[in-house]
């Protein structure tokens, strides 16, 4: 229903023709007065300067032309009015609806009464591990959780908890164990003490493979040194799940099956009970205040004119880098060491929403779609991959985010780190020419950059930093008429690795390198001294 060909739009090939004209991005400054002003907005505690962007006022309006003209409108409606708009899974995308506090999104009231049960469930867990309630088989307080959990279910939370180190709780520590690789579950394993230690197994399925590896591991841990048989019944296991008929089939107590609704993309998971152990480290306050700076950037952009409206003005210069100038790859560099993982957590929501090539109704794309994302913190960058950003071949736009004050930093390291970063912007841009004959110490300039800052780093504006870029994400979904809610690229690989690891699969059957290999791992996994 809505279905989009980008290249079949009249304002495809008039956004081609207007980006062949070369531009520098310090002659728009002066050639439009105003630009700084009117490509300024500040939203939810955000401020986003988009002002450095390769993008001339007419290049913008036919951006804007070109989206008005697409399903966009109608589409962001169906989004918020609970609408099946992931026709692949048959379902709503309504992670909108977890952080709704206006009554924004268009659900029966009985879904949002079924909303809120889950919710208070949430908090009511959290509160109790909060504030030290919550105790272990031996009447012991629990002081450690393990977030066994992948992808959707580790890099929310872990990123959040993270970034949001200053609003926890001093007695409580979160683990995050995604990778199936055994040495990081036992070792984290050897240094915990099972009596004071939950573990949480965060699978919005309960079916996939290395949660419930880990998941197994770690209770046969607290069965070797606890004694007790039916761990997954006790005090020290919670599922956080939208399958809760599996996780009480695993064994696990109904009160401590947190779920949520299957509607939750797992990239989206943040604000449901997936979030339980970032809840419990900064208490449930402060996680109501992270889902309700997510929900003011809801409103922005469900209400706001395209012309002003911060996710599509994003998705639209994202998109003409993408598709008009050639610069396949964006990175992100927050200038906060606390905001670390937000790169590795931006790159799932964008790569596995929008890395596709079949459009809605089956059809192929023919345009270039999700950009290849990635980044690390500065100034740390500065002394690794910026020489490429400055004076490789390659145009990377880059997203500079920072907190414009630091309680935990002082007057000193943040005025520098944040210089750092305006004077790379300002490099970027305007580059420098090189003396006669030394090539080597010029500097192109003409780099485009967006820069966003927060007056503080707190759980409200880094929840809205996370919806600014789901929605840019859903914009530009929408706009190569992709469906960015499911992800079936993952699934070939998942389906060969339970080959390999099945009993009955033929070896001879794998091509010739894979067949050599898997024999390999094979002998050296029976017999330890090959
Ligand atoms: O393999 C991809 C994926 O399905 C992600 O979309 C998801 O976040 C992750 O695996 C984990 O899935 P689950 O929460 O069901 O364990």
């Amino acid at each position: 229903m809505y279905d989009f060909r980008p290249d079949q739009s009249p304002y495809w090939a008039q956004l081609s023709t207007a980006a062949l004209a070369p531009q520098s991005l310090t002659n728009l400054f002066t050639s439009e007065p105003n630009r700084l002003s009117r490509l300024s907005i500040d939203v939810a505690g955000l401020s986003v300067d988009l002002s450095k962007n390769l993008v001339s006022q007419p290049q913008l309006e036919l951006l804007l032309a070109f989206a008005e003209s697409s399903t966009l409108s109608d589409h962001r409606a169906a989004l918020f009015n609970a609408e099946k708009i992931n026709e692949t899974e048959d379902r709503a995308v309504l992670h909108p609806a977890l952080r709704d506090f206006s009554q924004l999104t268009g659900i029966s009231s009985a879904l949002r009464a079924t909303i809120a049960e889950q919710r208070a469930q949430l908090l009511a867990a959290a509160r109790a591990v909060h504030s030290q309630q919550w105790l272990g088989s031996s009447g012991k307080a629990i002081t450690d959780i393990i977030n066994i959990g992948i992808g959707g279910s580790d890099l929310g939370p872990r990123m959040a908890y993270e970034a949001l180190r200053e609003y926890r709780s001093k007695d409580i520590r979160i683990h995050f164990i995604a990778n199936v690789d055994g040495a990081e579950i036992r070792t984290l394993l050897a240094q915990l003490d099972p009596e004071t230690t939950l573990t949480a197994i965060a699978s919005k399925t309960f079916t996939t493979q290395e949660t419930l590896l880990n998941a197994k591991t770690a209770l046969q841990w607290y069965r070797d040194t606890l004694g007790i048989d039916h761990i997954e019944h006790s005090e020290h296991v919670v599922a956080l799940t939208a399958a809760p008929e599996i996780a009480l089939a695993y064994g696990i107590h109904p009160d401590r099956i947190l779920p949520f609704e299957t509607w939750v993309g797992g990239r989206y998971s943040l604000w449901s009970s997936v979030g339980f152990g970032l809840a419990c480290a900064i208490g449930p306050e402060e996680f109501m205040n992270l889902l309700s700076g997510a929900h003011a950037m809801d409103v922005h952009f469900a209400q706001t004119p395209f012309d002003r409206n911060l996710p599509v003005l994003m998705a639209l210069i994202g998109l003409w880098y993408i598709n008009f100038k050639q610069f396949p790859t964006v990175a992100v560099i927050p200038y906060c060491e606390r905001l670390g993982l937000l790169s590795a957590y931006l790159q799932q929501l964008d790569m596995e929403s929008n890395g596709k090539s079949s459009l809605r109704n089956n059809h192929r794309a023919a345009t270039s779609t999700a950009p290849i994302l990635w980044g690390q913190t500065g100034t740390n960058g500065q002394h690794a991959f910026f020489q490429l950003l400055h004076q490789g071949t390659h145009v990377v736009p880059v997203d500079f985010i920072a907190p414009l004050t630091d309680a935990l930093s002082n007057v000193e390291h943040h005025t520098t780190l944040l210089m750092n970063m305006l004077a790379q912007a300002a490099a970027l841009m305007t580059g420098k020419d090189a003396p006669e004959h030394e090539y080597s110490r010029h500097y192109p300039g003409n780099k485009p950059s967006t820069l966003i800052t927060m007056e503080t780093l707190n759980p409200h504006s880094l929840g809205a930093l996370v919806a600014l870029y789901e929605h840019k994400v859903f914009v530009q979904g929408s706009l190569w008429g992709i469906n960015s809610f499911d992800q079936w690229g993952v699934e070939l690989g998942k389906q060969l690795t339970n080959n390999l690891l099945g009993s009955g699969t033929e070896v001879n059957s794998l091509d010739p390198s894979t067949q050599h290999h898997v024999e390999r791992v094979k002998r050296y996994n029976s017999d330890p001294s090959l």
